[in-house]
């Protein structure tokens, strides 16, 4: 076994090879720019572009049409909700969100709160689940928007995102999604949930990092977006910028191999993670956190009486983990997510976010229980 085991799935995934194999000639031999119109290079560059646009669309069950590239989830998200404020001709400016979202979420959507716009953020209970009756009692008469994660990158809770959806409607507001956690590894599909835009990446999805899309439903009501980068006018001039062509080929090839096996690697994955988190319950003083609604491959666990600090140093010897998001792991305050659904501080900090993937095995499973269990051991012993 090579050491440290990577548990860290939600945080990125290594390229598939087959996806590495459909980029490479786009580096060198297929370097054309997709915006060249006037000769072969360009034709080449756009037609790979479209068939990755296809690609994508199908692995959400969107149109090609309303798939927009852009250099990850972090920018489709700015331009999704900042993109539908700034450009709203009802001048509505009321959002709602919930208090467990991502930083890319919560941080632009504090950008527009100091440009005047208004967010009620919606609380979680101890399982990390929202309310839909405090989600109905938010909304105003100039509500413009909804956002919420379809999972948690975290605890892997599932919102109930059509639900949501179709309460949003009836208020007269947008619905956006941010998918990154979800897209590849759950089946899921636009029209059923009734979003309106939602967000993905592709290095969550055995993809290359850099590289994601947003979907923008076409239809009524029109969605108009101002575009949050202008230049050459790429991407329906929403996303001006010459497309990064191996990059989108791969996030295209990285879904049509999610599509084939998402079902089969679900079901493996979940009887993993099932095996996981019974084994590290069985330590004295752990707590799972996360409903029961939830992502197959993510398992989150906090253990009492012990510094968070020591455990993630003793346990990224052999085990590559995180304590919360990759973002937070680095730093000393606890995860938002956790301290939303409740948990202390000391508790917060006290825990493990262990993410299954397609390389994950038994005997990893079974190393990851043990080394876990004797490293909380000698702590506890320690102190
Ligand atoms: C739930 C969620 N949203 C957004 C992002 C940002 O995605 P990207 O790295 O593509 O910008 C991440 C990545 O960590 C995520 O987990």
């Amino acid at each position: 076994m090579d050491l440290p085991i990577y548990f860290d799935y939600s945080a990125t995934t290594p390229c598939h090879p087959e996806v590495v194999e459909a980029m490479l000639p786009y580096f060198t031999s297929v370097y054309g720019n997709a915006s060249s119109i006037h000769h072969p290079y360009g034709w080449i560059a756009e037609n790979a572009i479209e068939e990755a646009r296809e690609e994508v669309a199908e692995l959400i069950g969107a149109e090609a049409k309303e798939i927009l590239f852009t250099s990850g989830a972090t920018e489709a998200i700015n331009l999704a909700i900042k993109g539908l404020a700034l450009s709203d001709k009802r001048k509505r400016n009321h959002l709602i969100t919930i208090a467990t979202e991502h930083k890319a979420v919560l941080d632009t959507i504090e950008g527009l709160v100091s440009q005047g716009f208004e967010c009620t953020c919606l609380p979680v209970n101890a399982q990390g689940e929202i309310s839909l009756d405090q989600l109905k009692s938010s909304f105003k008469t100039n509500t413009l928007m909804v956002v919420a994660m379809t999972a948690n990158n975290e605890t892997g809770n599932l919102h109930p995102i059509k639900q949501m959806a179709d309460l949003t409607k009836t208020y007269g507001a947008f619905f956006i999604t941010d998918a990154v956690q979800a897209v590849g590894k759950i089946p899921l599909n636009v029209s059923d949930l009734g979003v309106d835009m939602l967000a993905l990446s592709a290095h969550k999805m055995y993809g290359p990092k850099g590289v994601g899309a947003l979907y923008i439903r076409k239809g009524f009501p029109k969605i108009d977006l101002a575009a949050q980068i202008t230049g050459g006018g790429q991407e329906m001039g929403l996303r001006s910028g010459t497309l990064n062509v191996p990059g989108i080929v791969g996030l295209g090839k990285a879904s049509s191999i999610s599509l084939k096996n998402h079902m089969a690697e679900c079901q493996r994955l979940v009887e993993l993670r099932n095996k996981l988190e019974t084994g590290l319950l069985k330590i004295e003083g752990s707590q799972r956190n996360g409903s029961s609604d939830r992502l197959p491959h993510v398992c989150n666990v906090s253990f009492n009486d012990i510094l968070g600090k020591p455990l993630l140093i003793r346990i990224n010897k052999k085990l590559a983990v995180s304590s919360g998001a990759a973002c937070s792991s680095i730093s000393d305050k606890p995860s938002h997510v956790l301290t939303a659904m409740g948990l202390d501080k000391a508790t917060a900090m006290a825990t493990l976010r262990l993410s299954l993937g397609k390389s994950t095995t038994e005997k990893e499973v079974d190393f990851a229980i043990d080394y876990i269990g004797k490293v909380v051991n000698d702590l506890r012993t320690a102190s």
